[in-house]
Protein backbone atom coordinates (compact mmCIF):
# COMPACT_ATOMS: atom_id res chain seq x y z
CA UNK A 1 0.00 0.00 0.00
CA UNK A 2 1.32 2.67 -0.97
CA UNK A 3 0.43 6.58 -0.03
CA UNK A 4 0.47 9.93 -1.76
CA UNK A 5 0.56 13.06 0.26
CA UNK A 6 0.93 16.23 -1.95
CA UNK A 7 2.61 19.12 -0.39
CA UNK A 8 0.36 22.49 -0.28
CA UNK A 9 3.59 24.41 0.11
CA UNK A 10 3.87 24.16 -3.71
CA UNK A 11 0.13 25.44 -3.93
CA UNK A 12 -1.41 28.58 -5.12
CA UNK A 13 -2.06 30.18 -1.86
CA UNK A 14 -4.76 32.60 -3.30
CA UNK A 15 -6.59 29.45 -4.21
CA UNK A 16 -5.64 27.04 -2.18
CA UNK A 17 -9.51 25.21 -2.00
CA UNK A 18 -9.28 24.78 -5.53
CA UNK A 19 -5.76 23.35 -5.71
CA UNK A 20 -6.50 20.89 -2.63
CA UNK A 21 -9.87 19.77 -4.63
CA UNK A 22 -7.44 19.03 -7.53
CA UNK A 23 -5.21 16.85 -6.31
CA UNK A 24 -8.30 15.00 -4.20
CA UNK A 25 -9.65 14.51 -7.09
CA UNK A 26 -6.34 13.31 -8.25
CA UNK A 27 -6.20 10.57 -6.04
CA UNK A 28 -3.92 11.50 -2.73
CA UNK A 29 -4.22 10.24 0.15
CA UNK A 30 -3.09 12.91 2.64
CA UNK A 31 -2.92 16.44 2.68
CA UNK A 32 0.62 17.11 3.97
CA UNK A 33 0.48 20.56 5.28
CA UNK A 34 4.08 22.30 6.20
CA UNK A 35 4.37 24.59 9.13
CA UNK A 36 7.30 26.93 9.53
CA UNK A 37 8.18 29.22 12.14
CA UNK A 38 11.20 31.13 10.99
CA UNK A 39 13.23 29.72 13.88
CA UNK A 40 13.66 25.93 13.50
CA UNK A 41 13.94 26.76 9.40
CA UNK A 42 14.39 29.96 7.82
CA UNK A 43 11.21 30.16 6.48
CA UNK A 44 7.56 31.36 7.76
CA UNK A 45 4.64 29.93 5.90
CA UNK A 46 1.37 28.96 7.65
CA UNK A 47 -0.22 28.69 10.86
CA UNK A 48 -3.27 26.55 12.82
CA UNK A 49 -5.28 29.22 11.05
CA UNK A 50 -5.01 27.77 7.40
CA UNK A 51 -5.17 24.40 8.59
CA UNK A 52 -8.61 25.35 10.22
CA UNK A 53 -9.81 27.13 6.78
CA UNK A 54 -8.81 23.78 4.81
CA UNK A 55 -10.65 21.23 7.45
CA UNK A 56 -13.90 21.30 5.37
CA UNK A 57 -12.66 21.32 2.01
CA UNK A 58 -11.51 17.52 2.08
CA UNK A 59 -12.11 14.76 3.87
CA UNK A 60 -8.96 13.23 3.53
CA UNK A 61 -6.36 13.06 6.59
CA UNK A 62 -4.82 16.43 7.27
CA UNK A 63 -1.02 15.43 7.72
CA UNK A 64 0.85 18.26 9.82
CA UNK A 65 4.25 18.57 9.46
CA UNK A 66 5.47 20.92 12.24
CA UNK A 67 8.82 22.58 11.31
CA UNK A 68 8.72 24.62 14.81
CA UNK A 69 10.72 25.16 17.96
CA UNK A 70 8.71 24.22 21.26
CA UNK A 71 6.63 22.13 19.11
CA UNK A 72 4.12 21.05 22.66
CA UNK A 73 3.16 24.28 23.14
CA UNK A 74 1.18 24.41 19.61
CA UNK A 75 -0.26 20.34 19.21
CA UNK A 76 -3.85 21.18 20.88
CA UNK A 77 -4.48 24.04 18.82
CA UNK A 78 -3.09 22.14 15.82
CA UNK A 79 -4.89 19.46 16.59
CA UNK A 80 -8.38 21.16 17.54
CA UNK A 81 -7.99 23.04 14.08
CA UNK A 82 -8.59 19.42 12.05
CA UNK A 83 -5.02 17.84 12.08
CA UNK A 84 -5.58 14.03 11.70
CA UNK A 85 -1.62 13.36 11.73
CA UNK A 86 1.16 15.44 13.50
CA UNK A 87 4.61 14.94 12.90
CA UNK A 88 7.26 16.80 15.00
CA UNK A 89 10.98 17.10 14.66
CA UNK A 90 13.19 15.61 17.03
CA UNK A 91 15.53 18.28 16.66
CA UNK A 92 12.95 20.12 18.52
CA UNK A 93 11.24 18.12 21.10
CA UNK A 94 14.17 17.65 24.29
CA UNK A 95 11.28 15.32 26.04
CA UNK A 96 10.12 13.56 22.76
CA UNK A 97 8.26 10.33 24.43
CA UNK A 98 6.22 13.42 26.39
CA UNK A 99 5.44 15.10 23.20
CA UNK A 100 4.35 12.10 21.26
CA UNK A 101 2.18 11.16 24.71
CA UNK A 102 0.79 14.71 24.47
CA UNK A 103 -0.19 14.12 20.53
CA UNK A 104 -1.93 10.65 20.85
CA UNK A 105 -3.89 12.07 23.73
CA UNK A 106 -5.10 14.81 21.66
CA UNK A 107 -6.49 11.82 19.22
CA UNK A 108 -4.19 12.47 16.74
CA UNK A 109 -1.59 9.99 15.00
CA UNK A 110 1.51 11.12 15.74
CA UNK A 111 4.96 10.74 14.32
CA UNK A 112 8.66 11.96 14.63
CA UNK A 113 10.64 13.63 11.51
CA UNK A 114 14.23 13.52 11.10
CA UNK A 115 16.76 15.63 9.39
CA UNK A 116 18.97 14.74 6.48
CA UNK A 117 21.66 14.22 9.18
CA UNK A 118 19.95 13.15 12.28
CA UNK A 119 20.64 9.43 12.52
CA UNK A 120 17.90 6.95 12.87
CA UNK A 121 19.28 5.97 16.40
CA UNK A 122 17.61 8.85 17.78
CA UNK A 123 13.70 7.67 17.25
CA UNK A 124 14.36 3.95 17.88
CA UNK A 125 13.94 4.17 21.62
CA UNK A 126 10.26 4.81 21.03
CA UNK A 127 9.49 3.51 17.59
CA UNK A 128 6.70 1.23 18.80
CA UNK A 129 4.89 4.26 20.30
CA UNK A 130 4.23 5.39 16.56
CA UNK A 131 2.05 5.96 14.14
CA UNK A 132 4.83 7.27 11.33
CA UNK A 133 8.03 8.44 11.36
CA UNK A 134 8.88 11.08 8.69
CA UNK A 135 12.41 10.99 6.97
CA UNK A 136 13.70 14.28 5.30
CA UNK A 137 15.33 13.71 2.22
CA UNK A 138 15.58 17.55 2.03
CA UNK A 139 17.12 19.96 4.24
CA UNK A 140 13.60 21.87 5.25
CA UNK A 141 12.57 24.36 4.87
CA UNK A 142 11.90 25.32 1.15
CA UNK A 143 10.23 23.40 -1.44
CA UNK A 144 11.81 22.47 -4.91
CA UNK A 145 14.92 21.23 -3.12
CA UNK A 146 17.06 18.73 -4.68
CA UNK A 147 16.45 14.98 -2.92
CA UNK A 148 19.51 13.72 -0.58
CA UNK A 149 20.40 10.44 -1.78
CA UNK A 150 22.25 9.35 1.30
CA UNK A 151 18.99 9.25 3.63
CA UNK A 152 18.19 5.88 1.57
CA UNK A 153 20.23 3.41 4.02
CA UNK A 154 17.96 5.37 6.93
CA UNK A 155 14.70 4.31 5.28
CA UNK A 156 16.13 0.47 5.27
CA UNK A 157 17.29 0.61 9.00
CA UNK A 158 13.88 2.10 10.47
CA UNK A 159 12.02 -0.32 8.31
CA UNK A 160 13.66 -3.31 9.43
CA UNK A 161 13.61 -2.00 13.11
CA UNK A 162 9.76 -1.55 12.79
CA UNK A 163 9.22 -5.09 11.53
CA UNK A 164 9.73 -6.71 14.45
CA UNK A 165 8.66 -3.64 16.81
CA UNK A 166 5.95 -2.28 15.03
CA UNK A 167 4.98 -3.38 11.53
CA UNK A 168 2.15 -0.90 10.97
CA UNK A 169 4.56 2.16 11.11
CA UNK A 170 4.34 4.32 7.83
CA UNK A 171 7.53 5.34 6.26
CA UNK A 172 6.90 8.77 5.25
CA UNK A 173 9.66 10.70 2.90
CA UNK A 174 9.63 14.20 2.42
CA UNK A 175 11.96 16.50 -0.41
CA UNK A 176 12.46 16.92 -3.39
CA UNK A 177 9.90 13.72 -4.07
CA UNK A 178 9.97 12.59 -7.59
CA UNK A 179 8.72 9.31 -9.35
CA UNK A 180 12.31 8.28 -10.20
CA UNK A 181 13.53 8.60 -6.49
CA UNK A 182 10.48 7.90 -5.02
CA UNK A 183 11.13 3.85 -6.37
CA UNK A 184 14.66 4.12 -4.88
CA UNK A 185 12.62 5.00 -1.54
CA UNK A 186 10.13 2.63 -1.65
CA UNK A 187 12.67 -0.38 -2.56
CA UNK A 188 14.29 0.48 0.58
CA UNK A 189 11.04 0.93 2.67
CA UNK A 190 9.02 3.94 2.24
CA UNK A 191 5.43 4.19 1.65
CA UNK A 192 4.06 7.56 2.10
CA UNK A 193 5.40 10.31 -0.29
CA UNK A 194 4.78 13.53 0.30
CA UNK A 195 5.17 16.01 -3.03
CA UNK A 196 5.19 19.76 -3.64
CA UNK A 197 6.72 20.75 -6.99
CA UNK A 198 6.48 17.64 -8.28
CA UNK A 199 2.56 17.56 -8.42
CA UNK A 200 2.09 21.33 -8.34
CA UNK A 201 4.84 22.56 -10.63
CA UNK A 202 2.96 19.60 -12.96
CA UNK A 203 0.85 20.38 -15.57
CA UNK A 204 -1.53 17.88 -14.78
CA UNK A 205 -1.93 16.73 -11.11
CA UNK A 206 -3.31 13.85 -11.62
CA UNK A 207 -1.02 12.07 -13.62
CA UNK A 208 2.06 13.57 -11.35
CA UNK A 209 0.25 11.49 -8.90
CA UNK A 210 -0.34 8.63 -10.65
CA UNK A 211 3.35 8.75 -11.83
CA UNK A 212 5.02 8.54 -8.63
CA UNK A 213 2.66 5.85 -7.36
CA UNK A 214 3.70 4.09 -10.18
CA UNK A 215 6.92 4.42 -10.07
CA UNK A 216 6.43 3.77 -6.26
CA UNK A 217 4.64 0.52 -6.82
CA UNK A 218 7.10 -0.80 -8.97
C1 LIG B 1 10.27 21.01 2.99
C2 LIG B 1 8.84 20.60 3.25
C3 LIG B 1 8.30 19.75 2.16
C4 LIG B 1 8.17 20.47 0.84
C5 LIG B 1 8.32 19.44 -0.23
O1 LIG B 1 10.77 21.66 4.09
O2 LIG B 1 8.76 19.84 4.44
O3 LIG B 1 7.07 19.13 2.52
O4 LIG B 1 6.95 21.11 0.67
O5 LIG B 1 8.38 20.08 -1.46
P1 LIG B 1 9.15 19.44 -2.70
O6 LIG B 1 8.42 18.15 -3.02
O7 LIG B 1 9.03 20.46 -3.75
O8 LIG B 1 10.56 19.17 -2.26
ZN1 LIG C 1 6.87 18.60 4.81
Amino acid sequence: MVKIAPSILSADFAHLARDIQEVVDGGADYIHVDIMDGHFVPNITMGPMIVEAIRPVTELPLDVHLMIKNPEQYVEVFAKSGADIITVHVETCPHLHRTIQQIKALGVKAGVVLNPATPAEMVRPILEELDMVLLMTVNPGFGGQSFIENVLPKIETIREWANTVNPSLEIEVDGGINPENAQKCAKSGADVFVAGSAIYNHKDRKQAILEIRNAALN
